[in-house]
């Protein structure tokens, strides 16, 4: 289980997060929501370590994370996705998934079909390079790729960023998928309603303050969830 507890961060003379906390469980979907400039990949940057952070306790399985750098948070089990992907383009798909494998020549192999099994449309295209795929591939790809890890929590940060709607869907059926493989998954998203129906739990974010939104969340219309977060 991922906790965080009263994470901030400041750029400059601006708070951008205002003392976050919030719990990610294994198997589970949790998801953050919140608008442009809410401070949600701040959040989750600093949850990873690659934003300057300070926070009382960033934990994972009762492992105290919250003053190590990223790769050792990386290596304890945090794999952030960032929105701007940063699929490798001049790499295959393939080596773009088989430079983040660990662990031995069969746990690789292992891996390598368990992203294959979640994404059966990769297998069409291992051999093109990163810049010769769509966005939605790359997507694809770059979630692929966080899983080679083996992370105890993923995090996407808006995964549906730019999609078209078809692939919008196709990219949260997999996110279900992973997560029914007993995955934990911290899912950042600013489409609300899609983000809240595949969620076990969720959290609103606004102007840097982050609250839990209960279980009520997945009966909330848009406009009371507007009125909630805003
Ligand atoms: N590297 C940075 N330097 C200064 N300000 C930043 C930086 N990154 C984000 N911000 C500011 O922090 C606030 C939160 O941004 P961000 O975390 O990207 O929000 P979100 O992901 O919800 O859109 C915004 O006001 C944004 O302009
Ligand atoms: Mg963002």
């Amino acid at each position: 289980m991922l906790v965080v507890e009263e994470l901030s961060v400041v750029y400059g003379g601006i708070q951008a997060v205002r003392g976050a906390s919030l719990t990610a469980k294994p198997g589970e979907i949790t998801s953050i929501i919140g608008r442009n400039g809410s401070g949600k990949s701040s959040l989750v940057s600093g949850i990873a370590g690659l934003v300057g952070a300070t926070a009382t306790s960033v934990r994972l399985d009762d492992v105290e994370l919250s003053r190590t750098p990223a790769w050792s948070r990386a290596r304890n089990g945090i794999s952030l996705v960032p929105e701007d992907r940063r699929v490798f383009s001049s790499l295959t798909v393939l080596e773009n998934l088989q430079m983040a494998a660990t662990g031995s020549k069969s746990q690789q192999a292992a891996s390598l079909d368990m992203v294959f099994d979640i994404f059966p449309a990769m297998r069409e295209f291992p051999a093109r390079h990163g810049n010769q795929i769509s966005g939605g591939q790359q997507q694809m790809v770059a979630i692929a790729r966080a899983l080679m890890r083996r992370p105890r929590i993923l995090i996407l940060d808006e995964p549906s960023l730019g999609l078209a709607p078809l692939v919008v869907e196709e990219v949260f059926r997999a996110i279900r998928r992973i997560s029914e493989a007993g995955q934990g998954v911290l899912l950042i998203e600013q489409n609300a309603p899609a983000a809240l129906a595949i969620s076990a739990n969720a959290y609103a974010m606004s102007l840097g303050e982050l609250r839990p939104l209960g279980q009520s969340a997945r009966t909330l219309t848009e406009n009371e969830l507007m009125e909630l977060y805003l």
